[in-house]
Order: structure tokens, then C-alpha cells, then sequence
């Protein structure tokens, strides 16, 4: 293994010998795009499976399949008041395993807001939002309303009834918050009642500015994580120590 960890061909690949040492396994974590999420070493009270149910690696994982079959679905769909409805119908019924990525994007679209209130409430219920982390927490609300923007906006483009009335109530509730309420529902509305330019507006929040968001927003997330001495489990130390 020696011989091939010193060939030129396995060190223009990997800047690290055979991680059979610590100072190699430490250069695998180091070196690696991936892998250097991770620290190189961490408290086992982090480890344990209940801390954190994997709630919070679950929601980025949602968040990765639904830009996956978010991408598929674009090929199909066209965000007009005439056609929108048809492409969704064609989509189903003609297009290979088309029903298929709907449903993998909107039972995902639901899977996320579930998985992003559990780890929220786990955050809380493990006081990893107090100090200091409570950064952390603040960029963690901004990704739950982004989470609920996203199924919001979604929920408009296949402009079926139940999108059309749906779209209809919540941007008139959204019309009567104080103040900023009636600007508020023409901004998003781009005129005074559902039609092509907020499917438009829509449409553009849908797939380009909140995802960029979401992403920019979970790579920030998940940078403090690490920048706040990871998991707050790991500043914890009434946990049964599991070492023989
Ligand atoms: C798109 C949504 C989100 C993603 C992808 C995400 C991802 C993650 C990941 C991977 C972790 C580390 C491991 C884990 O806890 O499972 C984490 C930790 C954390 N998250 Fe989130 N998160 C999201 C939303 C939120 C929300 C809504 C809050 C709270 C308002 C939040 C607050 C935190 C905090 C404070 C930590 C540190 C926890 C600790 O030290 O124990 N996150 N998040």
C-alpha cells in the first residue's frame, strides 16, 4: 500500500499517505471538500444518535433532493398562465417516471417543513440556542421562513384550483398585516388579483432566489457549527461516559 500512496498518480488525487497514522487520518478530514465539514476530532457525547436525531444532516439532505427534482421538473415546465397547467397534466401522465419526480419534489417540499420544525424544537429543547450559538439559532429562523417561502411559492406554478385559491387567500391574509400589508400583496401579486406576473414573480422566487438563498444561508449554518466548537453536546459532561 506504501508503493501506491507514493505513486505520483495517488498524490495528484490525495495530498495524504495511507491513514493507517493520526497525523494522515487527520490530513483525510483536512483535505477533503467533504470531509472537512467535519473536525478532525469530536466529543462522543456528540455522537449519540438521540442528541440530535440527524435531524438537522436530514433537512440538508431534503434540501439537496428537492433542488435535484426541482432541476428535472424545469425541463417540463413552462411558468405560463396557459401552459403551466398542461405541462404538469403531460408531465404525469406522458413523461417517464414523471409522476414520480412530482411526487418525490412535493412529498420532499413537505418532508422539509416537518424535519426543519423537529430540529428546531430539538435545538430548543437541548438549550443549543443559548450562547454562543444564538447567531446560529437567528440564521436557523431565516432558513425555517425561507423553508416555508419555498413550499408557499411552489405552491402556486402547477396553477391548478387548489393553487389559484390557495395563493388567492394567503396573499389576501398577507394584505391585511398593519401597514405594510396592501404593498406587501402587490409587491408579491405584481398587480391586484393572482394572474401571469405572479406566476412570474412566483416562479423567480421559486427557483432561483430562494434556493440561492437556502444554500448560501446553509453553508453559513453550517460553518458556525463548526466556528461555535460544534455540537453544544459536546460541552456537556453528565452524559454516561460509554469508555471501558
Ligand atoms: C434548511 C434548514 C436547516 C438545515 C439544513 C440545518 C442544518 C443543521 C445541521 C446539519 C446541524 C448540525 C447537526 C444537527 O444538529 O443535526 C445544525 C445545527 C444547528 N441548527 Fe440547524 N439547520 C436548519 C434549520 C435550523 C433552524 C430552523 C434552527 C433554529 C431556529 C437551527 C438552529 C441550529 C443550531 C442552534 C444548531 C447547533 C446545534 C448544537 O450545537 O447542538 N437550524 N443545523
Amino acid at each position: 500500500m506504501k508503493k501506491i500512496t507514493q505513486s505520483r498518480i495517488w498524490r495528484s488525487f490525495f495530498r495524504h499517505g495511507w491513514p493507517d497514522n493520526p497525523l494522515d487520518r487527520s490530513l483525510v478530514m483536512t483535505t477533503n471538500l467533504f470531509l472537512h465539514l467535519h473536525p478532525v476530532k469530536i466529543n462522543r457525547n456528540s455522537l449519540k444518535a438521540t442528541y440530535t436525531f440527524g435531524l438537522g444532516v436530514i433537512s440538508a439532505i431534503v434540501l439537496g433532493l428537492l433542488v435535484l427534482t426541482g432541476t428535472l421538473l424545469m425541463f417540463y415546465y413552462v411558468p405560463s398562465v396557459e401552459r403551466a397547467y398542461g405541462n404538469i397534466v403531460t408531465l404525469q401522465t406522458v413523461v417517464p417516471f414523471g409522476q414520480l419526480l412530482r411526487n418525490m419534489h412535493r412529498w420532499g417540499a413537505h418532508l422539509m417543513v416537518l424535519v426543519v420544525v423537529l430540529h428546531m424544537a430539538r435545538v430548543f429543547y437541548t438549550g443549543a440556542y443559548k450562547p454562543p450559538r444564538e447567531f446560529n439559532w437567528g440564521v436557523g429562523v431565516f432558513l425555517l421562513l425561507l423553508t416555508l417561502a419555498a413550499s408557499f411559492t411552489g405552491y402556486l406554478l402547477p396553477w391548478d384550483q387548489l393553487a389559484f385559491w390557495a395563493i388567492t387567500v394567503g396573499t389576501s391574509v398577507a394584505g391585511y398585516a398593519p401597514g405594510i400589508g396592501g404593498q406587501a400583496r402587490s409587491y408579491l401579486l405584481g398587480g391586484p388579483e393572482v394572474g401571469q406576473a405572479a406566476l412570474t414573480r412566483f416562479y423567480a422566487l421559486h427557483v432561483m432566489a430562494i434556493p440561492l438563498a437556502m444554500g448560501l444561508l446553509t453553508a453559513l449554518h453550517l460553518w458556525r457549527v463548526r466556528k461555535d466548537g460544534g455540537l453544544a453536546a459536546n460541552e456537556l459532561n453528565e452524559l454516561p461516559d460509554t469508555e471501558e
